[in-house]
């Protein structure tokens, strides 16, 4: 297939590219009568603000009304919005957009009772529960910023994310229900309160049964009871209109220095380019139900489980489970039959520890798949074995694709709505219009196609990706636009081959993906070396079947440390649970002698990683002293890791 600018016919897909790249105006104005507006566009894109420029100026709309209000007061009434399934609790709840925009609308009311107002930040650390889908629409609603973290993440990382953002109130859950525990959230976020210097006016709590909080006077609501009282008085907050230019989320993502960055995503941007992929990449028509498993903390769960099914008019489902243990391997399929979902949205990681349970996939076979028509892939490589199990078991198209927290919506994929390209399985497939990918050589050159180079998005960024950082156009420039002038740097190394398909190999910078789950190393890096008897540290990620990849910590103790090691790895292994989070899968911290450097005094990784996994590697010619590679070797091999 020739590349995107040059097949003489193109097909669907090759047009729209064709189109976007040809009139972005025309093509992102089109895109654009997928919403109501109070204020249409006159125009798609403003170069001359922002880092690089902003999209549709002096537009005006409200996401909460697109989201929920224009459907529940129009035919989609009493379709269901929300699906809710939770094994976990064993609690399903169905809600209809009728029922969403009242939930809402009086939520938002309670919002607007505590001081929330246009442009007021609302930070949510909460499960994947109803609640929190309200929470987010009930932001939107009154045109204040959510920012939702993950709550996999510690105290430390709380706080961290509360002080940037400086919200005025905090939504929160008594308690998160994983298979093995209950997660007390509300002593972690206490903990983070007390840490940060940014005190929200308030609190309000969602009280589960499954574990009660106890509530801080003075600060802290209970969510029921404010939201009742709400509802016995009749109050209601109606969608207030705000620019489409201002921010819906800030969403905080792993940052090479350890300090998160918060990826803002403005109003009109994000629910166009939304909008847009629906149909023409999933293939999903209104009124359709759609599963991403993801979880609302990330950009995948804030775009497809929230905002793209709902602004669509579809039924989305909010699985509080996983896809493995609850009960069993076929939790993913029960889904699909029982809500006949067309769509399913996960990450390589939940098929591969679905695979390994059910290698024969014996499971699909006890459901009725017959809706189910397409499985989406994104958040860490695909590996080619994975896709081609799962194209083997279900028996549809397995379709990769590639993001990131910063672009808000896919940069490449297979476009089924328009046209099913040829899978090349381990590839992302072609990019998505608005989207100019290249892959550059150190210089910033574009390198011929099949050559690998660090892949860049010439500028402007398509609507739906980050205008900027929170607080930092400097920082937004610093970090994605400098490297290479005219060009946002995904900070994602890969190809580009003859026919225009795009394969992801890995990031040019510290961060890993372990489970799905973007983690910076740098930043657990930052928690080891604060341990008093560590004097230096390396985190690498090293190959794990399941996750993909998990961090592995190696320290050098200070000298005259004379504790026994092992017991410093177990503090450091509890270090970073207890700092980051237990989603950083922190379980390895070796201690060896001495770091491999080059004698510039540069940490080794890329040989230290390739010593792990078990690659071939060769002696670098810069190395200050071969024996301490030697040492990480034998010190991997002692747990069982690595060729030695
Ligand atoms: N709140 C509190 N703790 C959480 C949490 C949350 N929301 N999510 C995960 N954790 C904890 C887990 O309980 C686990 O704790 P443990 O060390 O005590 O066992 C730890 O964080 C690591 O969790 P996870 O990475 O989910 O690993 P797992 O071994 O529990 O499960 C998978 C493995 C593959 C089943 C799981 O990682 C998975 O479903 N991944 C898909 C991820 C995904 O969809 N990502 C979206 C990106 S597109
Ligand atoms: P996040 O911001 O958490 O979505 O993580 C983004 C990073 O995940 C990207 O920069 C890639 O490194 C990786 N990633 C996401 N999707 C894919 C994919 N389909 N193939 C390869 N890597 C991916």
């Amino acid at each position: 297939m020739p590349s995107p600018e040059t097949t003489p016919e193109p097909g669907p897909y090759r047009r729209a590219y064709a189109e976007a790249a040809g009139d972005p105006e025309a093509f992102w104005l089109a895109a654009a009568r997928a919403l109501d507006w109070d204020r249409p566009p006159e125009r798609a894109f403003d170069g001359t603000s922002g880092p690089y420029g902003r999209w549709f100026p002096g537009a005006r709309l409200n996401a909460c009304h697109n989201a929920v209000d224009r459907h529940a007061d129009g035919a989609r009434r009493d379709q269901a919005a929300i699906l809710y399934d939770s094994p976990v609790t064993g609690t399903k709840r169905t809600i209809t957009y009728g029922e969403l925009k009242a939930e809402v609308a009086t939520l938002a009311a309670v919002l607007a009772g505590l001081g929330v107002g246009p442009g007021d930040r609302v930070v949510l650390y909460m499960p994947m529960v109803p609640e929190a889908v309200f929470g987010m629409l009930a932001c939107a609603r009154l045109g204040a910023v959510h920012s939702v973290v993950f709550g996999g993440f510690a105290a430390n990382e709380l706080a961290v994310r509360i002080e940037d953002a400086a919200p005025k109130v905090v939504l929160a859950a008594s308690c998160g229900v994983e298979p093995s525990r209950v997660v007390a959230y509300k002593p972690l976020l206490d903990a983070a309160l007390d840490a940060a210097a940014h005190k929200p006016d308030a609190c309000l709590i969602l009280q589960r049964p499954q574990c009660a909080a106890a509530l801080t006077a003075g600060r802290d609501r209970d969510w029921a009871e404010a939201v009742d009282a709400a509802r016995a008085a009749g109050a209601t907050a109606p969608c207030a209109s705000v620019a489409a230019t201002d921010p819906l989320y800030v969403l905080y993502t792993s940052g090479t220095t350890g300090k998160p960055k918060g990826v803002v995503r403005d109003v009109a941007g994000q629910l166009v380019a939304l909008a847009w992929t629906m149909p023409n990449l999933y293939g999903v028509q209104p009124g359709e139900t759609y599963f991403c498993a993801s979880d609302i903390g990330w950009v995948v769960g804030h775009c497809y489980i929230v905002y793209a099914p709902l602004v669509h008019g579809c039924t989305t489902v909010l699985y509080e489970g996983k896809p493995v243990g609850t009960p069993d391997a076929g939790a993913y399929w029960r889904l699909l039959s029982e809500y006949g979902v067309v769509c399913l949205f996960t990450a390589p990681t939940a098929l591969r520890a679905i695979k390994k349970e059910d290698p024969g996939g014996d499971l699909v076979a006890r459901y009725d798949l017959k809706k189910f028509r397409s499985l989406f892939l994104a958040g860490e490589r695909a590996d080619p074995d994975s896709v081609a199990w799962a194209e083997r078991v279900l028996d549809r198209p397995v379709i990769d694709h590639w993001w990131q927290t910063e672009t808000g919506w896919p940069i490449a994929g297979n476009p089924i709505g328009l046209e099913t390209l040829p899978v090349k399985r381990g590839s992302t497939c072609v990019p998505m219009p608005g989207y100019d990918v290249q892959v550059l050589d150190e210089g910033g050159k574009p390198v011929p196609a099949g050559t690998m180079g660090t892949i860049a998005i010439r500028l402007p960024l398509p609507p739906g990706c980050l205008p900027t950082l929170w607080g930092s156009d400097e920082r937004m420039r610093q970090s994605y636009l400098s490297t290479f002038p005219g060009y946002y740097d995904t900070s994602d190394a890969g190809v580009i081959d003859a026919d225009g398909y795009i394969t992801v190999l890995g990031r040019t910078d510290d961060i890993i993906n372990v489970a799905g789950h973007r983690l910076s190393t740098g930043g657990m890096e930052a928690v080891l070396s604060a341990h008093p008897d560590v004097a230096e540290c390396a985190v690498i990620g090293i190959r794990d079947a399941l996750k993909g990849e998990v961090p592995c910590g190696f320290v050098v103790l200070k000298a005259r440390v004379e504790r026994d090691p092992a017991e410093i790895e177990r503090e450091l292994v509890a270090k970073v649970r207890a700092e980051i989070g237990p989603v950083a899968a922190f379980k390895l911290a070796l201690t060896v002698p001495r770091l491999p450097k080059t004698r510039s005094g540069k940490i080794l990784r890329a040989t230290m990683k390739r010593i792990a996994d078990a690659e071939p590697w060769t002696m670098p010619a810069t190395i200050d002293d071969a024996g301490a590679l030697d040492e990480i070797g034998a010190s991997l091999k002692g747990r069982g890791i690595g060729a030695g």
